[in-house]
């Protein structure tokens, strides 16, 4: 597959990851004590870390078979930051030794807004980056 074909592979995942992403904060935001909330809130954070790992290993994949130098321009670097982030935010409340959950909680939460505005502006600069949005 070429480069044409896996930028857009490789758009569409970190997109449907974004999707997953909001949905699981609002679903955690707006469904506050209703039943399952934490259930879907969980298979929503794992989904968008499954796309994001997904959509990562697709643009390694699109730079190595171009030829190109990885994590040479400031989306791929803005990009790496984020997905380190958006896959140890669910990492954090997997861990089952978590004794007091309650620091974690707030660790997590803060990660996970940080890892949305972080996703925003990175897909904004992948759009950028291919001339969607200039
Ligand atoms: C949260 C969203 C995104 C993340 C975390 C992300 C992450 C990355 C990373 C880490 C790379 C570098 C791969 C490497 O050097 O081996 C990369 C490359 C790239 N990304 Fe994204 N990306 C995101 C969204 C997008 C979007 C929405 C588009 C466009 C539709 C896009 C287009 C590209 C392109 C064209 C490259 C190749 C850059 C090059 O050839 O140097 N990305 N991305």
């Amino acid at each position: 597959m070429g480069y044409d074909i896996l930028w857009k592979v490789h758009g569409i995942l970190m997109g449907s990851s974004l999707l997953a992403m909001t949905t699981g904060i609002f679903v955690s935001l707006l469904r506050k004590g209703k039943k399952n909330t934490y259930k879907i809130h969980r298979k929503l954070g794992l989904i968008a870390a499954g796309s994001g790992l997904a959509g990562i290993l697709t643009a390694f994949l699109m730079v190595q078979t171009s030829g190109g130098l990885h994590l040479s321009s400031p989306h791929s670097l803005l990009g790496i930051t984020t997905v380190l982030l958006l896959l140890s935010t669910p990492l954090i409340m997997l861990l089952k030794k978590t004794r007091t959950k309650k620091p974690a909680r707030r660790v997590h939460r803060f990660m996970g807004f940080t890892t949305l505005l972080l996703m925003v502006t990175t897909v904004l600069s992948g759009l950028y980056f291919v001339g969607i949005l200039a």
